[in-house]
């Protein structure tokens, strides 16, 4: 193991939580672990953080589930989303606070992800789709954690993307010696997100080492293709990579798919420019009333 690769595990594993991470997660995780817990309790802990409980409602109506409903409660969101994916939302919010300050372009490229995952798991009819969006939204959070925790080291992986015209990826494993899958499935791990988002996080680049949630992992890395391919905000580098074979034999997906699923993705990325003004606006706001 090289040195930076070192350092950048050892500072990993004091990261029990980011920065942003409030404390109702930990709260939230050791309720919905009690096999007793009704989705009542769960929604009133959440609904005591007025914020929060909009964020998570504006994440729940927007454009990367395609709920044709309004949801207006925390309590109805939970019977639709159910306890995992909330607790994972309520961690998203926070790192899209992150990311909305630090990078704009990664953070239109995971909801266009979350979209494009979200019409996949659907199209393919799988069990939890809902799960395989979340997935999508946080596919990168390895990247957001290399740039607010290493920013010099990012700053020397987006230098060797630009000089040597290379994938992101590549120049992670050069300089860092470990890449942002692999970075996320070791944070994933330690804040105790399911096995389902986990294989999606770690692998949306290998997809052939996923073991258990094959499909889905296939699934957010051709959803990640897709956002790219649109040209819809931006995973670090300005290449579409190519799909992974495994992938393409997974989904089975068939010209007429494809057809079809394009036209509704690009519709869905409209919609979301219209979320990502809202949310920024509302920033801004937030930021201008602080100072
Ligand atoms: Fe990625
Ligand atoms: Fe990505």
């Amino acid at each position: 193991m090289n040195d930076t690769k070192r350092k950048i595990k050892k500072r990993l594993r004091s990261l029990q939580s980011l920065p942003t991470l409030p404390p109702i997660v930990g709260k939230l995780t050791k309720l919905i672990g009690d096999e007793n817990a009704t989705a009542n309790q769960v929604a009133a802990l959440i609904e005591k953080d007025q914020v929060l409980t909009s964020k998570v409602l504006k994440m729940v109506n927007s454009a990367f589930y395609g709920f044709p409903r309004r949801i207006s409660t925390v309590s109805n969101a939970i019977v639709l989303l159910g306890f995992n994916v909330i607790r994972t939302l309520i961690i998203t919010a926070s790192i899209f606070e992150t990311m909305q300050s630090n990078d704009l372009s990664l953070w239109e490229h995971s909801l266009g992800v979350a979209a494009a995952s979200d019409i996949l798991a659907r199209k393919l009819e799988l069990q939890n789709p809902e799960e395989v969006t979340t997935a999508g939204l946080l596919h990168d959070l390895g990247k957001v954690v290399i740039r607010t925790e290493f920013p010099d080291l990012y700053r020397k992986v987006i230098d060797l993307v630009r000089q040597k015209k290379i994938y992101f990826l590549e120049a992670e494993k050069e300089i860092l010696g470990i890449d942002h899958g692999e970075i996320g499935r070791l944070l994933a791990n330690q804040w105790n997100l399911p096995e389902r988002l986990l294989e999606p996080i770690a692998y949306h680049h290998e997809v052939h080492k996923a073991r258990k949630f094959k499909k889905e992992t296939a699934i957010v890395h051709f959803a990640d293709i897709m956002t790219r391919a649109e040209g819809y905000g931006s995973g670090g580098d300005p290449w579409v990579p190519p799909l992974h074979e495994k992938a393409w034999k997974l989904l089975k997906l068939t010209e007429e798919d494809l057809k079809e699923m394009i036209p509704i993705f690009e519709d869905r990325l409209l919609e979301l420019r219209f979320f990502t003004l809202e949310m920024q606006d509302e920033n801004y706001g937030k930021n201008s009333h602080s100072s």
